[in-house]
C-alpha cells in the first residue's frame, strides 16, 4: 500500500507502516517505521531550539536546525553533521554542496532491466529531490509488498546538471529514528567460521560495517539490526537492514547527541569516485529494511520470503534442487578419468542426481599454485576430455556440473602471459597475490565478454548442466589498467556490475544451467548473489558442529533454500573431529542438501544409509525450502534446535543438536514456537501427541543421555 495525501506518505500493509512527510523546509522527512499505525497529523518530529546547531540553508528561526531534521536521504556540507548519505563535487569548481528537496513523485514499474540484482514485484514510489541551486536531480525508490513486512529503498541519480559531477559517495538509504535504548547486531566471522551473530548496546557516534574486500566477504556481512536490547528471536522490534550488493558496502548505524539514531549505506564510500557526464544516469544496490514486532525469527523470515518469492533465481526456486556428489573433499586434485567414473558409478543408485566436478580439471592444476585463467582440459588426467565425462554422467541418468573460479588468474598462466594487462593492478606495483592468484579485471568489458565466451562455450560443448562459480581471495591492488584517470574510482563497483553482468549472460542464455555461488566458502554470501546462484556454498567449514552454527548465523538473513550445505568424511577435513553419519546428514538436510565424500572407498552399509538419508530428504525438501523457519532458544545440553513449520502450520520438522555430553545435567523444557496452538500435533519418530499451544508454552524434555554431537529429527504432523 503507497497512500498520499497532501505532504505525508504513508507505505505499508496490514503489519507495518514507513511514513514520511515533506516538511516546512521541502525537505523530504521520515515520521515513523514500524508497527502499523495510522497516520494523523499529530505525528511530528521536534523542532528545538539546539543553541549551537547549524540553521536549515536559509532560515533564521532558530529552531529550524538542521539536525533536528530526520532526513530520508542525506548530503553533506549543508548543516547535517551527522554521516551523509549523498557526496558530490562539480567538476568544474570543486563544489562540494548539494541540498536535496522533494520536487515530485509518482507510482512507477521498477526497471528491472539492468544487471543490477533488484525485488521484483510490490508496488514502487519514486520521490524525486532536486538541488535548485543545480539542478541536479536524484531519486529515490520505496518498493512495499501487501504479505511481506518489508520496505526495499534504493536511489538513482540523474546529472540534470550542464558540468561534470563526481559522486563521492552514493548510499541506497538512509533514516534517522528515534533512539529508544537499541542494541545492534551484526554478522561477524571469518574463513571456515562465518557470520556469527554479534550483539551490543548502541553507544554514541558512529558503527560502521564494512568490506573493503572487494566481495561482501565472511568477516562482516552486509546487514545489521537494530532493536531493543531485550529483543530475543521471539520478542522485541527489530529492524534488519540487508544489502543486496557483493562488494565493497558501508552500513553504518550513527547515535548523535540528541539522541537520534541514522542508519544508512550503501556501495562503500572509500576510494569511490563516480563520474557523471550531463545526461548520465547511476543507480545504487537496493537495501531491504524489515521490520518486526516478534523478535529476530520474523525478521529473518520477512527476508526469506522476500529472497524466495522476490529475488532468488526465479528457474530454481520452486523446482527440487539437485542432490550433488561434489569431487573437492573426495579427490582433491588427485583424479583421473577411471577415479571419476568410479565415483559416478557407485552413487548412480543412491539418489544422487548431480556429479560436480571440482577444481583441479584443467591445465597444470594439480594444486592451487597454477594454472586459473587457462579452462583447457588437463589430458593427463581426463584424455577423453570433460565432454567425455560428461557424458559419462548423463548416461547413466546425472546432470553434470563444473567448477570455475573465473575471475581468478595465476601468473603462469598463457592468459596472463597474452593479456597481462587485464588483471588488477596499479603502475607502480607489483599486485599481491593470494592463493597464489591475481585478480582479472571485470570492470574491464573485453574481460567480461572473454569470460562470458569460455563459460558458454563449455557449457554448449561439454553439455554442463551446473556450474560451481568460485572465488578464492579478496581484491587488492584495485586498479583498472583500462579505465581512464577521471574514473579510478569506478572500479570496485564497475567489478561487481561486470560480474553480475556475466553472470546474467549466462543465466540469460541457458536458464537451465545452475550455477551454484561460492567464494572460499561463504566468503560472497549475501543477497546479490542469490539473484543469479540460488544456492550458495556455506562455508568451506563442512564439520557438522562447526557448520550448525555457521548455517544457524546465515539463517538470519539468508533462507534454508539458499544454503548449499554437503555431508562430508569423517574425521573432518578442516577439524579432525568425527560426528556420526546421521548427524553429519541432519545437518546438511537443512538446506540444499549435498555430498562430499569418497564414494569409492566407503563401506556398503554407509551407502546404503545415504539413499535412506536421500530418500528422507525427498520427503522432506518442499517443507525444508519453503516453510518458516524458527530458531528455538536452548538452554542445555541441546545447543541447537530450529524448526521448519509448513506455511498452513500442518507440519513441521524438529532438530535438535547437542554438543559434548555432560553427565548429570539439568534438563529444560525446548519450547517450540511456530505452530497452530489449537492444533495437536502427532511426533512421527515418537509417537506422541502435544498441543501446539503446550510445545509453545511448555515445551518437549529432550533425551539426556546422547552421545557428543548427537542430533535427533522429529517430524510433527497435525492430527485430524
Ligand atoms: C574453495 C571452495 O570453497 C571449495 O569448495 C573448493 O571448490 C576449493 N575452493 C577448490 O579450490
Amino acid at each position: 500500500m503507497i497512500k498520499q495525501n497532501g505532504c505525508v506518505f504513508e507505505l505499508g500493509n496490514t503489519k507495518i507502516r514507513y511514513i514520511m512527510i515533506v516538511n516546512e523546509y521541502g525537505y523530504l522527512e521520515n515520521l515513523y517505521f514500524g508497527k502499523k499505525i495510522d497516520y494523523m497529523p499529530c505525528i511530528k518530529n521536534a523542532r528545538i531550539n539546539r543553541g549551537h546547531g547549524t540553521l536549515i540553508p536559509g532560515e533564521t528561526d532558530r529552531n529550524a536546525d538542521a539536525g533536528n531534521v530526520r532526513f530520508e536521504y542525506s548530503s553533506a556540507n549543508r548543516g547535517d553533521y551527522r554521516t551523509p548519505s549523498f557526496e558530490i563535487e562539480f567538476d568544474s569548481d570543486g563544489d562540494r554542496c548539494c541540498d536535496l528537496k522533494y520536487l515530485s513523485h509518482r507510482i512507477v514499474d521498477k526497471d528491472l532491466s539492468s544487471d543490477l540484482p533488484k525485488c521484483d514485484g510490490g508496488e514502487t514510489l519514486e520521490i524525486t529531490l532536486l538541488d535548485e541551486n543545480t539542478g541536479l536531480k536524484v531519486y529515490l525508490y520505496y518498493t512495499v509488498y501487501d504479505d511481506i513486512d518489508a520496505i526495499v529503498r534504493s536511489v538513482k541519480v540523474e546529472n540534470t546538471t550542464t558540468e561534470v559531477v563526481y559522486l563521492d559517495k552514493f548510499y541506497s538509504f538512509n533514516i534517522d529514528v528515534p533512539n529508544e535504548n537499541y542494541s545492534y547486531s551484526g554478522l561477524f566471522g571469518a574463513h571456515l567460521r562465518e557470520r556469527k551473530l554479534e550483539q551490543a548496546p548502541l553507544t554514541h557516534g558512529l558503527h560502521t560495517f564494512n568490506s573493503r574486500r572487494g566481495e561482501t566477504s565472511s568477516v562482516v556481512n552486509p546487514f545489521v539490526a537494530l532493536h531493543d536490547s531485550t529483543a530475543d528471536e521471539h520478542s522485541g522490534n527489530v529492524f534488519g537492514f540487508n544489502l543486496i550488493y557483493s562488494g565493497n558496502f558501508e552500513l553504518n548505524l550513527e547515535l548523535d547527541e540528541f539522541d537520534s539514531v541514522r542508519v544508512n549505506g550503501g556501495i562503500s564510500s572509500e576510494g569511490f569516485r563516480w563520474k557523471l557526464n550531463p545526461g548520465d544516469v547511476l543507480e545504487t544496490p537496493e537495501c531491504v529494511l524489515v521490520y518486526s514486532c516478534f523478535g529476530f525469527n520474523k525478521m529473518s523470515q520477512t527476508f526469506h520470503d522476500l529472497y524466495r518469492r522476490h529475488l532468488a533465481n526465479k528457474q530454481f526456486i520452486n523446482v527440487n534442487r539437485p542432490i550433488v556428489i561434489n569431487s573437492w573433499e573426495a579427490t582433491y586434485y588427485n583424479f583421473d578419468d577411471r577415479k571419476l567414473k568410479q565415483i559416478i558409478d557407485n552413487v548412480a543408485e543412491s539418489g544422487i542426481d548431480t556429479f560436480v566436478l571440482d577444481d583441479g580439471w584443467f591445465a597444470k592444476r594439480d594444486d592451487d599454485t597454477t594454472s586459473l585463467g587457462d579452462w583447457i582440459c588437463d589430458k593427463t588426467k581426463l584424455p577423453n576430455g570433460i565432454k567425455d565425462i560428461s557424458d559419462y554422467c548423463h548416461n547413466k541418468g546425472l546432470k553434470f556440473g563444473l567448477w570455475f573460479e573465473p575471475e581468478a588468474i595465476t601468473p603462469d598462466s598463457n592468459l596472463y602471459k597474452e593479456q597481462p594487462e587485464w588483471v588488477l593492478k596499479a603502475p607502480r606495483h607489483i599486485p599481491s597475490l593470494a592463493r597464489s592468484e591475481f585478480v582479472l579485471d571485470l570492470s574491464n568489458d573485453a574481460v567480461r565478454k572473454h569470460l562470458t565466451n569460455v563459460l558458454l562455450r563449455h557449457i554448449e560443448e561439454n553439455k554442463i548442466d551446473y556450474i560451481k562459480w568460485d572465488m578464492n581471495r579478496s581484491l587488492s591492488d584495485c586498479f583498472s589498467q583500462h579505465l581512464p584517470k577521471s574514473q579510478r574510482g569506478e572500479v570496485m563497483h564497475r567489478y561487481i556490475l561486470g560480474l553480475y553482468n556475466i553472470l546474467n549472460n549466462i543465466t540469460q542464455k541457458h536458464p537451465h544451467v545452475l550455477i551454484e555461488g561460492c567464494a572460499s566458502g561463504g566468503c560472497r554470501f549475501d543477497a546479490g548473489i542469490l539473484k543469479y546462484c540460488p544456492h550458495i556454498w556455506v562455508s568451506d567449514n563442512t564439520d557438522a558442529y562447526m557448520r550448525a552454527e555457521i548455517q544457524r548465523g546465515t539463517s538470519y538473513c539468508y533462507p534454508l533454500s539458499s544454503m548449499s550445505n554437503h555431508v562430508s568424511a569423517c574425521p573432518n577435513h578442516q577439524t579432525q573431529r568425527t560426528t556420526s553419519l546421521k548427524t553429519r546428514f541432519d545437518v546438511a538436510s537443512f538446506g540444499v542438501l549435498g555430498y562430499e565424500l569418497d564414494f569409492n572407498t566407503i563401506s556398503a552399509e554407509e551407502r546404503g544409509a545415504i539413499s535412506k538419508q536421500i530418500d528422507a530428504y525427498t520427503q522432506d525438501r518442499e517443507l525444508i525450502m519453503n516453510g518458516d523457519y524458527y530458531r528455538l532458544i536452548t538452554q542445555n545440553d541441546v545447543i541447537y534446535a530450529d524448526v521448519v513449520v509448513s506455511k498452513d502450520k500442518s507440519k513441521a520438522i524438529l532438530k535438535l543438536m547437542y554438543g559434548l555430553k555432560v553427565p548429570n545435567t539439568t534438563i529444560r523444557p525446548i519450547k517450540i514456537w511456530g505452530l497452530d496452538e489449537n492444533t495437536v500435533y502427532r511426533f512421527e519418530e515418537s509417537n506422541e501427541e502435544f498441543s501446539g499451544n503446550i510445545l509453545e508454552n511448555r515445551g518437549i524434555v529432550p533425551d539426556c543421555s546422547p552421545n557428543d554431537f548427537y542430533t535427533e529429527i522429529y517430524h510433527l504432523t497435525r492430527v485430524e
